[in-house]
């Protein structure tokens, strides 16, 4: 299965699944990695491994891409035969014009038990409301932003004397154990469906 990963930040989600990949525990190929940040840790990071990668033009907006830069996407995604797309820490709302071409074959991991704490920084939101748990969520990308059918999610406990950072790091992981094994049964899912 060709899988794109679409990050912002520093990559370590998308490491763990390549290193799955590499493993031979994930019956996939990172097609492709996309980001909307040329200095961003993942495109430094897929090109070391040698994988393909793209960065999207800026555009006039922080949180969302206008329509012609989600065409550019899609095209990017189409000419590296990707069939599935895994957003991992990529920080732009994603609309119509993508949604439109990858509604059902978008996955996305939130660092937080949805529907708690949808939204940027979830884990101090988590911290800040004083709960004993929060964790990772695992969902279909939907037009609701952190909206969609949830797949699998796994708790992290918070402990005293926690600082965002600790939980942070803490929920990051579980996310590197948990991306991993869902990617595994959505591609063996995604074999027995589409496969000759
Ligand atoms: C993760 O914590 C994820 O839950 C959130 O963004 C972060 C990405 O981290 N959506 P990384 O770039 O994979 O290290």
């Amino acid at each position: 299965v060709n899988i794109a990963v679409l990050g912002s930040g520093k990559g370590s989600n998308f490491l763990s699944i390549a290193k799955a990949v590499s493993m031979g525990e994930l019956p996939a190929r990172i097609c492709v990695v996309v980001s909307d940040n040329p200095e961003a840790l993942i495109i430094k990071k897929a090109n070391e491994l040698g994988i393909p990668t793209a960065v999207l033009p800026c555009g006039k907006y922080k949180t969302w891409l206008e329509p012609w830069i989600e065409e550019e996407l899609v095209r990017i995604l189409k000419e590296y035969h990707t069939e599935l797309v895994v957003l991992a820490g990529f920080m732009r709302v994603l609309k119509e014009t993508f949604l439109n071409a990858f509604e059902g074959r978008t996955v996305n991991i939130h660092p937080s038990l949805l529907p708690a704490f949808k939204g940027k920084e979830a884990w101090k939101a988590a911290l800040e409301a004083c709960v004993a748990e929060t964790g990772c969520t695992i969902h279909w990308v939907s037009k609701e932003v952190d909206g969609g059918k949830i797949i699998a999610q796994s708790r992290v406990p918070i402990l005293p004397g926690d600082t965002p950072e600790s939980l942070h790091a803490r929920i990051q992981q579980a996310e590197h154990e948990l991306y991993p094994k869902v990617l595994k049964d959505l591609c063996l899912d995604w074999i027995k469906k589409y496969a000759k």
